[in-house]
C-alpha cells in the first residue's frame, strides 16, 4: 500500500518537473547544468514558502492599522464599560452617604430639640421647685423670723424628704418613675409649688403652658426609663 503511493508521487514529480538542462556558453566554453525533478520540486517548494511569507507580511502591513483600530475600539469599549460601572458605584455610594448624612442630621436635630426641652424643664424646676426640693435652697429673709421660720424650714425639710432634685441621679429607676408621675400630677393639679410659697414668689407660678411642658417631659422620661430596663 505504501509503496505504490511513493511510486505515484515519484511519477507525478517526474511528469510535472521533467529533468531539464540549461546550457551556458561563456568564453567559448559550453557548460550545462542539470535540474533534476527533486531540485526543481525543492526550489518550487522554497519559492512557495517565500511567496506565502511575503503575502502574509503584506497582509499584516496593509491591515495593521485596521487590526490596531479594531483592538483599540475593543479596549475603549471595555474602558467605557468599566467607567460606567465605576460611575454607578459612585452614585450609589453618594446616595448612601447622603442618606447617612441626613440620618445624622435628623438625629442631631432630634437630640438638640430634646436637649432644649430638657434644659427648659430644668430651668422651670429650678425656678419653681428647687427652693424646697433641692439642696440649692435660697433662704428668704423671713425664714429667719420665728414663727414663720419654723414653717419655712419645715416646708423645705419635708419637701426634700418627698422629692430631692439634687439627689435625682440616685433614685432607682422605679422610684424615679413614681416621682415623675407625682411631679406631673402635682403640677397639673396646682398643688405645687405650695400655695403659701407663691404668695411671696408670684413669679414662680407655672403657666398652663409650662405645666404642659413639664408633663410632656415626665411622660417622655418615664417612657425612657421603662424602655431602658
Ligand atoms: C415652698 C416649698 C415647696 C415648693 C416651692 C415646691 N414644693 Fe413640692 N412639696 C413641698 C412639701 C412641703 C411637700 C410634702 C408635703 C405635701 O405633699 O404637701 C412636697 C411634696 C411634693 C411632691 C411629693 C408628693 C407626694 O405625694 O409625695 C412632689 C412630687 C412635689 N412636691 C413636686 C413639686 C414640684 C414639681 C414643684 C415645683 C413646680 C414643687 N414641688 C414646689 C414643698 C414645696
Amino acid at each position: 500500500m505504501a509503496e505504490p503511493l511513493i511510486e505515484r508521487v515519484w511519477a507525478w514529480l517526474h511528469a510535472t518537473f521533467p529533468e531539464r538542462q540549461i546550457y551556458i556558453r561563456s568564453d567559448g566554453r559550453v557548460q550545462f547544468f542539470t535540474f533534476s525533478p527533486t531540485l526543481q520540486a525543492t526550489l518550487a517548494g522554497l519559492s512557495l514558502i517565500f511567496l506565502g511569507w511575503v503575502a502574509f507580511a503584506s497582509v499584516n502591513v496593509i491591515f495593521k492599522d485596521r487590526i490596531i483600530a479594531a483592538k483599540d475600539h475593543r479596549y475603549q469599549q471595555m474602558q467605557s464599560t468599566y467607567e460606567d460601572r465605576l460611575a454607578d458605584i459612585q452614585v450609589s455610594y453618594d446616595e448612601l452617604n447622603g442618606a447617612l448624612v441626613s440620618a445624622e442630621d435628623t438625629f442631631k436635630a432630634t437630640a438638640d430639640k430634646l436637649e432644649a426641652k430638657q434644659s427648659t424643664v430644668a430651668r422651670l424646676l429650678d425656678r419653681s421647685c428647687s427652693d424646697c426640693h433641692s439642696q440649692n435652697t435660697v433662704w428668704p429673709w423671713y425664714s429667719e423670723v420665728a414663727p414663720v421660720s419654723w414653717v419655712v424650714i419645715d416646708d423645705v425639710q419635708q419637701g426634700r424628704r418627698h422629692l430631692n432634685l439634687s439627689d435625682w441621679a440616685k433614685y432607682p429607676p422605679g422610684g424615679a418613675r413614681d416621682k415623675l408621675h407625682q411631679i406631673c400630677k402635682e403640677v397639673k393639679d396646682g398643688g405645687m409649688p405650695l400655695r403659701e410659697y407663691l404668695w411671696a414668689h408670684r413669679d414662680r407660678q407655672l403657666t398652663p403652658q409650662e405645666q404642659a411642658t413639664i408633663c410632656e417631659w415626665t411622660d417622655a422620661e418615664r417612657q425612657r426609663l421603662a424602655d431602658s430596663r
